[in-house]
């Protein structure tokens, strides 16, 4: 039997692995073989991927037997995590959920859109300042989502070092479980000073809502500081990888780059090409993890109660069902049906945001500095494998 998760090949790293994709052309599911020997179902038909995701016969509730982590680490450290929208269903899921979504309104992101621009400008205006070659990552792609976040949430900048250095061992796959512990609870205090903080004195702030809440009842102040800090947590990495990725991507080819040059200046256009770079990339890229409460009738075959399910999104992204030649980028296409935040109930609560962002960065980074280009070779890019979203290390770039 096959093993999940399976490497990409080293000469086309941008792509799932060819071993899977050749499984994925054969059926949209299959059982195969992952770190603890057991065997769920990977699931990689785009249509497969939609009905599961949005099946309230599917779990999240990683405590239930069967359920296929996605490391021993994961599995060791299960007790330690709290409840939270990533494991919990249904009406406890939409309780906190609710109270998110209530932070993403399309209103308040479309508010922020001058602001992402002005701090895009900064940071590229400090990256010109500075020398040559730099790394757009730590210049560029990390401080972006980390400052946009920690405004939204009322986190003060000043204290980015901490939270990105714990978020970035809080979210590790196969981080040791007693630095993952540390790191998680040194958050977790962290989000609750700030909470009591704002209660004294509240601001515009995602936190100080947090704290309100707290106030008339309706959550623990435990349960504020979590909330926060999963979203301090899910919010700056992803975009990062994602930015940086993209950005690597589009520099290391020259035509696809004319084309973003080229509609830098129409929004429309550049949203379009911001969901197909989405698509190929396909950044989460070690499969949601699931498991079935009851038995499921899908695509002739029947997923068992108690049995591990796992949504490879990348080869959703990939199906040529939806998207014909979905190796190809191709800026032009519609490519909105993309999975890249997930479907369903746990869809990504903060994608307005990270779309923002990402297509503020490539309107602008390209216009900005017309002679910018990667400082090594693309295959020399040291990439980000191991982590639960794919991105690059560094990103050396001159101009
Ligand atoms: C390019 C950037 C991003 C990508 C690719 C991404 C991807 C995803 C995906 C695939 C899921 C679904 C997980 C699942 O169903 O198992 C998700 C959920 C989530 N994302 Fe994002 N995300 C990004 C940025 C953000 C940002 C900026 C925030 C917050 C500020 C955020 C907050 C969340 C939260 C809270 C959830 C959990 C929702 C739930 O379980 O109900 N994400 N994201």
């Amino acid at each position: 039997m096959s093993e999940y998760p399976m490497q990409r090949a080293s000469g086309c790293p941008l792509s799932p692995p060819p071993p899977l994709r050749a499984l994925a052309a054969e059926k949209p599911l299959h059982r195969l073989e992952i770190w603890d020997g057991s065997a769920p179902w990977v699931v990689t038909g785009h249509a497969e991927q939609r009905a599961l995701l949005s099946d309230p016969r599917v779990s999240v509730n990683e405590h239930l037997p069967g359920f296929p982590h996605f490391s021993s680490s994961m599995a060791d450290t299960l007790d330690q995590r709290p409840k939270m929208v990533f494991n919990l269903d249904g009406d406890e899921h939409s309780r906190f959920r609710r109270i998110m979504t209530r932070a993403f309104t399309v209103k308040r992101i479309t508010a922020l859109r001058p602001r992402i621009q002005q701090i895009t400008d900064e940071l590229i205006d400090a990256l010109l300042a500075g020398e040559k070659p730099a790394d757009l990552v730590q210049q560029l792609a990390l401080p972006l989502p980390s400052l946009m976040i920690s405004e939204l949430l009322g986190v003060p900048y000043h204290d980015h070092d901490f939270f990105q250095r714990t978020s970035r061992v809080g979210i590790s796959r196969n981080a040791d479980p007693e630095e993952h512990e540390k790191a998680n609870r040194a958050l977790t205090e962290y989000l609750v000073g700030l909470v009591r903080a704002k209660a004294d004195d509240p601001g515009e702030d995602v936190c100080s809502d947090l704290a309100e809440r707290v106030g008339a009842g309706e959550i623990t102040e435990l349960e504020a500081a979590l909330i926060g800090v999963q979203l301090l947590v899910a919010g700056h990495e992803t975009s990062a990888n994602m930015i940086a990725l993209g950005t690597a991507v589009l520099l290391d080819d020259p035509d696809q780059l004319a084309v973003v040059r080229a509609v830098a200046d129409d929004p429309k256009l550049i949203a379009g090409a911001t969901e197909e770079l989405l698509r190929h990339l396909s950044i989460p890229h070690v499969g949601q993890r699931r498991i079935a409460t009851a038995d499921i009738d899908i695509a002739g075959e029947t997923i068992r109660e108690g049995e591990g399910i796992i949504i490879d999104l990348p080869l959703g992204n990939w199906d040529p069902a939806v998207f014909p030649e979905p190796e190809r980028i191709h800026l032009g296409r519609d490519a909105t049906r993309h999975q890249t935040f997930g479907f369903g109930p746990h869809n990504c609560v903060g994608q307005q945001l990270a779309r923002a962002e990402l297509q503020t960065v490539y309107g602008t980074l390209f216009r900005r500095i017309p002679t910018l280009t990667l400082a090594v070779p693309f295959d020399e890019l040291d990439l980000k494998h191991d982590a639960l979203a794919f991105g690059v290390h560094e990103l050396p770039v001159t101009w």
